[in-house]
């Protein structure tokens, strides 16, 4: 088996072992969900707003195992988290079920995970289904588990864990559900159990990757296409042609700054502009996102809007051509013009949508300079975490001592936080979310 292949077969057959011990049953029984987690190149904050995305799976990310349980109950561990979680699929979930502070307190998906009872993804999760007439009779009995430390990080842990606890859910019912439905009922546990006002991007990565393929998503209309990566194109070998890797470099920051916006107040500021965009130009009824705005009108009545929501606006629109030029660029192999387009959407981040803070700019700046790196930015909501970087593989591991050096001497404090070999991970592309039988 190839050997960046996830998850390896000792991940697996270890989940499975935990599970048969939970249930008291064979091995052979344990089914496990693989979740990945997604990096979103080009095409930040701006699915919210109904923009279109780019984004591709790694291989690293989510497992759940799970045996349906026989019954209506719900039991479940977690590597990460302590405690043990229960509830009957019978319960009838409603969003207030969920704790306030996570509603009111939402700056990003990962906060969510962290900090309330992590249990809240399952019962999102039965909630969703409810919510769109799926009758539950059985239960599961499983164990989540990710690697460690990469939860909290802006690579989506939270989408891979809600989109496992959806699979896992509608396997043991043999329910058929579409990636496409499993996309809104993740967007219903985000949004509505949750309260974070986050966009689609996340779980549309995570349910429609193809290894080796950039996935280009269009958040208004739902269209997408899988886009082959350039080496594929001229042989279709994967295992010969890895011509790039990512890396992924943790700030050690884990906790968004107190005085930090927040995610839905972004959200919220790009609606606001879009409304005063919408209404200059004799839209006022239309709905207010910024994928209503015509460019056009953007760019004559941009003047009407004050320097915060000005520059929010600017982000949308300058991320949205970044997203149909990097396309292009990707689609004919020219990964140099892609990443400084990666990089650009970094800067816009920073500029313009004003995320992150300054242990992950300097951060964003060491893997920009570092040797045979195409482009980097933010991963995710942007408030925290990590950066991630496209780079040369061939110097890819140069590139990643490079980074561990550099912001060692800037923040020994953050970087003592991560064990000297995660604090920058050399990735590859991955799958999509699937379950796997034994
Ligand atoms: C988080 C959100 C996504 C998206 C990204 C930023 O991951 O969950 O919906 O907005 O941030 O691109």
């Amino acid at each position: 088996m190839d050997p960046s292949f996830w998850p390896s077969q000792s991940e697996l057959n270890e989940i499975r072992e935990i599970v048969a011990t939970m249930a008291g049953r064979c091995i052979e029984d344990v089914r496990v969900v693989a979740s990945p987690y997604r990096i979103c190149p080009l095409g930040a904050h701006i699915d919210h707003q109904g923009g279109t995305v780019s984004a591709m799976t790694i291989n690293r990310g989510v497992l759940l195992g799970f045996i349906p349980s026989g019954d209506s109950q719900v039991v479940l561990r977690s590597g990460q988290f302590k405690g043990e979680v229960k509830f009957s699929v019978n319960e009838i979930v409603h969003p207030k079920d969920n704790i306030g502070v996570c509603k009111n307190d939402a700056n990003d998906s990962s906060k969510l995970y962290e900090e309330c009872d992590w249990g809240n993804y399952a019962r999102g999760a039965l909630y969703a289904l409810q919510r769109k007439g799926s009758h539950l009779s059985q239960g599961i009995i499983g164990y989540l588990c990710g690697p460690e430390g990469l939860d909290s990080s802006g690579l989506s842990s939270s989408a891979a864990v809600g989109v496992a606890y959806l699979l896992a859910l509608e396997s043991a019912n043999n329910l058929t559900i579409s990636p496409k439905e499993n996309i809104e009922y993740d967007r219903l546990i985000e949004n509505e159990y949750l309260g974070l006002k986050n966009g689609i991007l996340d779980q549309s990565a995570i349910l429609l990757s193809s290894r080796g393929c950039l996935l280009c998503m269009n958040c208004k209309t739902k269209e997408y296409k899988l886009i082959r990566s350039p080496e594929l194109q001229k042989d279709q070998n994967i295992e010969m042609q890895k011509t790039y890797k990512m890396l992924l470099a943790f700030s050690g920051l884990k906790h968004a700054l107190t005085n930090n916006p927040g995610y839905n107040r972004r959200v919220s500021e790009c609606q606001e502009a879009a409304r005063i965009l919408l209404n200059a130009s004799g839209f006022g009824e239309t709905d207010a996102l910024l994928s209503n705005v015509q460019l056009e009108a953007y760019q004559e009545h941009k003047n009407k809007l004050e320097p915060d929501l000005a520059k929010r606006a600017e982000h949308y629109f300058s991320e949205n051509l970044r997203v149909v030029k990097g396309l292009e660029a990707w689609a004919t192999g020219r990964l140099e013009d892609f990443g400084k387009l990666i990089t650009a959407s970094g800067l816009s981040s920073i500029q313009n949508y004003e995320c992150g803070s300054e242990p992950l700019i300097q951060l964003y700046k060491i893997l920009v300079n570092a040797p045979g790196v195409f482009g980097a930015r933010f991963s995710g909501a942007g408030f925290r975490g990590c950066c991630i970087a496209l780079v040369d593989a061939e110097h890819a591991d140069e590139a990643a001592s490079f980074v561990r050096r550099e912001y060692q001497k800037i923040h020994p404090e953050l970087a003592s936080q991560w064990k000297q070999d995660k604090a920058v991970l050399i990735c590859e592309a991955g799958d999509s979310a699937r379950v796997i039988l034994s």
